[in-house]
């Protein structure tokens, strides 16, 4: 029986454009899980889409959709990108897959049977994009820890999972094992979430309508994050078809270090409720960032992942992630620095060695190599191709994939340095064939144990040098080590990798950055189009501001009191800003005069000032020639 080994992605949104920071996670599970197959574990690798929720919801409306059509597109999308890719995942789970919503509902009951969820009030702020509860001591400066945007107070019924329940186990499981690793990030969810006591989770929302409704109350629709955590287990047939469950519990949760709160604390939290075993690591890798930031949608153009596989091809694209971003940290993605590391290590470091050795066993030896006299010198290379299977093992073992890289290009810069040292040319120049078939026979073997230990990595240049070797790509790692009774029959080869103008590229990446953000970047706050009807159930109305004073510690709210004809009213604007309370007296402004009255900082708010945003500031729009108040607005 082979030992298992399952190892995740996080189910990623689809909710806009794929980009090369979802590629980064999935690339770095698909190099671990090649690698566990061919050292001889019975591997389950598995990724998918988390379908659910508001923000998916109002992105199918603004585009004109049901959620489900808005989806099944991006889903498409990201199956072709996988594919392009190389992903080789044994399962894609949808949390909108029939199977996922029904082991959901079993997962929501049993623990509300079990007296692990129950119902209650739910009080507090709700960040809308990141779709999570926080309490007020949670927030920074008032704002979303995770996303640092505004959050809105929400006041609902809801049902709740005993998240405090389960806090001192949590706090074991983190501090005393290495359950969570990198370490850095024990220190945040303690610091920041475990010490601060971990409060009840609302698991229902009421609001939103694309979820998975719960069985017996089906106003209330489960929590985006527990349907979505859960696929970890469904995916196996948890509750279903439980053939896969023997893969369970998973070696490895890899996800983006801004989502580990919800795979150390409240998954860890579920799976104690539902008695299962846990998984044995969740590794909260970095960012990869754009001009310093986090990747997005709108910011992504050059990182597209499509065009860099058309241009540069898939190993371009693995390599440069599995090689560059320092594993656990953060990276940074520069076109200079993508170019860089394809000519250097690729095309020269790699390809050059390939095509040079190559060349010299077919002029040489018409391709036909076997070992002859070797010297004391060989050992130093051929330990050194001796020992790289454990190092990468070892850096696999970390899931270090930069380290796993690393070692296996200080052995192919080796070789490259060998060539210089021996030069096979001389040897036969002066006829010293028995020592040029060992010179060129080591460097053979290099490249077989190299390309052996790189076949997880890089897919399509491995699979291209044992057709150069002319021998079978293989399945296990068990001959990645020197052998000295192979006999080589080489054949001629295409280039592997061409080396490109770092300059000329760059300038044709930019120009063609600016088309795409030309052509299909759409503003971000562009809207659907809407009728007259709906415009119709606007009341917008001229007021006149006839006092005005600041709102006490809120540096962005005025207080206004305005006139409406007869009508005097209070309204609350954020415009302190850019208006001082003497300057807003005696203005005339546009006004919605129908919108629902709101309660900020405790002041009743009845209608909304009109204001052009002008990058820095704001701008009321006024009426150009002298206006009534009161007057319509049409
Ligand atoms: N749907 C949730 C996850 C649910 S898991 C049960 C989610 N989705 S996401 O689409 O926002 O994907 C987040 C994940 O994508 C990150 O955790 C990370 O794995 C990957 N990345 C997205 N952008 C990234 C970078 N710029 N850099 C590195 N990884 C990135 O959160």
């Amino acid at each position: 029986m082979k030992e298992k080994f399952y190892i995740t992605t996080p189910l990623y949104y689809p909710s806009g454009k794929w980009h090369l920071g979802h590629s980064y996670t999935t690339v770095c599970c698909d190099a671990i899980a090649r690698y566990k197959r061919m050292s001889g574990y019975d591997v389950f690798y598995l990724t998918g889409t988390d379908e659910h929720g508001q923000k998916i919801e109002e992105r199918a409306k603004d585009a004109g959709m049901t959620p489900k059509q808005f989806v099944d597109g991006l889903v498409d999308n990201i199956k072709s990108l996988w594919q392009r890719l190389d992903i080789s995942y044994d399962k894609f789970i949808r949390t909108t897959d029939d199977y996922h919503v029904k082991s959901v509902q079993k997962i929501f009951t049993y623990l509300y049977e079990k007296g692990d969820i129950y119902k209650a009030t739910y009080k507090g702020k709700y960040c809308v994009p990141c779709e999570s509860f926080w309490t007020d001591t949670q927030l920074v400066d008032g704002k979303c820890p995770d996303c640092g945007r505004p959050v809105i107070d929400s006041a609902e019924e809801s049902y709740f999972f005993r998240l405090s329940k389960y806090g001192d186990r949590i706090r074991k499981l983190l501090t005393e094992t290495d359950f969570l690793e990198p370490k850095s990030r024990v220190n945040e969810m303690v610091n920041n979430f475990i010490d601060k006591g971990l409060n009840d989770l609302a698991v229902t929302r009421t609001s939103v309508e694309w979820g998975i409704p719960v069985p017996f109350d089906s106003k209330h629709k489960v929590y985006v994050w527990i349907d979505a955590l859960s696929n970890y287990i469904n995916a196996l047939g948890y509750n279903g078809d439980e053939k896969l469950m023997s893969y369970w519990p998973a070696n490895v949760h890899m996800v983006g270090k801004e989502i580990v709160r919800f795979h150390s604390i409240i998954w860890p939290a579920i799976l104690m409720a539902l008695d299962l075993p846990l998984p044995k690591k969740v590794y909260g890798h970095g960012w990869l960032l754009l001009g310093g930031d986090k990747m997005s949608k709108s910011k992504g153009n050059v990182a597209d992942p499509f065009m860099l596989i058309d241009k540069y091809g898939v190993d371009a694209v693995r390599y440069y992630l599995l090689r560059e971003v320092p594993f656990g940290s953060d990276g940074a993605f520069t076109p200079e620095a993508f170019l860089t590391r394809y000519n250097s290590d690729l095309a020269n470091d790699l390809g050059n060695l390939v095509k040079r050795t190559l060349a010299m066993s077919r002029q040489y030896f018409g391709g036909k190599v076997t070992i002859g006299t070797t010297e004391a010198a060989d050992a130093e290379f051929t330990d050194e191709i001796n020992s790289l299977k454990s190092k990468v093992d070892n850096a696999i073992d970390k899931l270090n994939c930069p380290a796993a890289l690393e070692a296996i290009f200080a052995v192919i810069s080796k070789a490259n340095k060998y060539i210089d040292a021996n030069t096979p040319w001389v040897l036969f120049s002066k006829g010293e064939t028995q020592r040029l078939k060992t010179v060129i026979y080591n460097l053979l073997e290099s490249i077989r144990v190299c390309a052996t230990l790189l076949s997880p990595f890089i897919t399509k240049g491995t699979e291209k040098i044992f057709e150069g070797l002319n021998i079978e790509k293989p399945k296990t790692d068990e001959r990645a080590v020197y052998i000295e009774d192979n006999e080589y029959n080489t054949v001629e080869q295409p280039a592997l990798y061409l080396r490109v103008d770092i300059k000329k590229e760059l300038k044709e990446m930019e120009e063609k950055v600016e088309k795409t953000a030309e052509v299909k970047e759409e503003p971000q706050d562009k809207k659907p189009l809407i009728g007259i009807e709906d415009f119709d159930k606007l009341d917008l109305r001229i007021a006149e501001v006839i006092a005005c004073e600041k709102v006490e510690k809120a540096d962005k709210l005025l207080k206004l009191t305005v006139r409406l004809g007869d009508e005097e009213r209070t309204v609350v604007s954020g415009i302190a800003k850019s208006y001082t309370p003497e300057q807003m007296v005696g203005k005339k402004v546009v006004l919605v005069a129908n919108l629902k009255p709101v309660k900020l900082r405790g002041i009743e708010s009845a209608g909304m000032v009109i204001c052009a945003d002008c990058g820095d500031g704001v701008s009321l729009v006024c009426p150009e020639k002298e206006t009534d108040s009161g007057a319509k607005v049409c």
